[in-house]
Order: structure tokens, then C-alpha cells, then sequence
């Protein structure tokens, strides 16, 4: 016999921002956390995460990410922009305090790298550095930027691909070593702990 369960239908479009974001984030989940190092105009390494992400293109080499409206101007997007590169550091699981307090606003003028006891490391061919707590990181030239309404998808052509030594075999990277933080919602995360493989 065909399952018949019901569902709830729900009209997205007719719900106000906080709803739809409720929405989305709660079932779009575990989503992979870009932890986005860029340089601020005085020249200090700001980083923030941002878990709207996701690989554009493979044959271009793209990734994107989405910054949400905000009250004030978000530095990263500012920072980009002014800069047209960034480094797209992905995160470990050991990593997700760090994480959220670079997620979380802080007075301006506070080091965000600082308060997290982060580091930079020079990068190969662009001046942002790129976190060295982190075990992958991709330097980025940034393509374009999209406004969706009030958010802004940043998409970059990676320019060069950094793994931990060790990390990759067979040409890919190893899930258990790499150990990647989810984001779920909130201060919610979510490591890789059960793998299923069919
Ligand atoms: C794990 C995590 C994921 C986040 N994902 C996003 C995101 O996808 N888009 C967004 O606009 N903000 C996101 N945020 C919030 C930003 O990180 C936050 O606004 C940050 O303060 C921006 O810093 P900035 O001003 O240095 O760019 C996220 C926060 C956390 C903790």
C-alpha cells in the first residue's frame, strides 16, 4: 500500500522575515559553516562565519555565500567589496566557540580574531591571511555579488585550494580526520559522527 502521510503546507511568502528564517534554517540542516577571513580597512584580519553556503560551480571553481540584512553595514561585505578577495576558511569541529563568537556582534573597534585567540597565516596569492586554527581553507577573487532583496550572495573563484598535511588521500579529504562542524541553528552545532554508507 502507498504511504499517504500528511503534510502542512505552509505559504513561505506570506510569512515575515523572522518566520521564513525560522523556517529555512531549522530544515535546510546541517549546513557547512564558510568562516570568511578578510582584511579590515586598517589593515587588522576580521573573520565571521556564515553558514549560507555552498559550492557554485565546479567547472568555474565558485563558491557562494549569502550575508542577510542587517542593521548595520556587516564588515565582511564591506571588506570584500573594498578588497575583492577573501579566504574561505572551513571549520572544525574543535573550533565552534570560536566560531560563535565571531558570529555574535562586538563593539566596533574589538578584534574579533583576538577575542578567539584565532591566528592569521599568510596566504599564497592574495594579501588576506588565512586562519590557521583551520585545517582547509580556499583563497578567493571575488566574481560578483548578487543582491537578493536585502541579502547579498558573494560568489569567488577559488584560487587556491590549502588542506592540512595529511588530510587528503586519493585526492579527497578524509571526513574522519577532517571532522567538519554543522551548523544547525542558534548555538546549535552538529559534528559527523554517523556516516551511512548504502
Ligand atoms: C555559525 C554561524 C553562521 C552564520 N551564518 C550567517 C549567514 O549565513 N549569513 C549571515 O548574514 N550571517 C550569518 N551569521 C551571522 C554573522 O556571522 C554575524 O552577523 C557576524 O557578526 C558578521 O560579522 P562581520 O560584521 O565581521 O561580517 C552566522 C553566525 C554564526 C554563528
Amino acid at each position: 500500500m502507498t504511504p499517504s502521510p500528511s503534510f502542512e503546507g505552509i505559504e513561505i511568502c506570506g510569512l515575515n522575515f523572522a518566520g521564513r528564517y525560522r523556517l529555512l534554517t531549522s530544515s535546510i540542516i546541517p549546513r557547512p559553516i564558510a568562516f570568511v577571513s578578510t582584511l579590515n580597512e586598517d589593515g587588522t584580519l576580521n573573520a565571521a562565519p556564515f553558514s549560507s553556503f555552498m559550492i557554485a560551480s565546479v567547472e568555474a571553481a565558485l563558491l557562494a555565500f549569502s550575508i542577510g540584512p542587517s542593521e548595520l553595514p556587516k564588515g565582511t561585505l564591506q571588506n570584500v567589496v573594498r578588497n575583492q578577495e577573501y579566504v574561505i576558511n572551513t571549520v572544525p569541529v574543535e573550533l565552534a566557540r570560536e566560531v560563535q563568537i565571531c558570529g555574535e556582534d562586538h563593539a566596533p573597534g574589538i578584534s574579533k580574531i583576538t577575542l578567539a585567540s584565532l591566528h592569521g597565516i599568510a596566504s599564497k596569492r592574495i594579501r588576506t591571511p588565512r586562519i590557521a586554527e583551520t585545517k582547509v581553507q580556499f583563497e578567493c577573487a571575488l566574481r560578483t555579488v548578487i543582491p537578493f532583496g536585502e541579502s547579498r550572495m558573494v560568489v569567488g573563484e577559488v584560487l587556491v585550494m590549502h588542506a592540512l598535511e595529511g588530510l587528503v588521500h586519493d585526492g579527497k579529504i578524509d571526513v574522519r580526520e577532517y571532522a567538519p562542524l554543522g551548523r544547525i541553528a542558534g548555538r546549535a552545532y552538529c559534528a559527523l559522527t554517523d556516516l551511512i554508507s548504502v
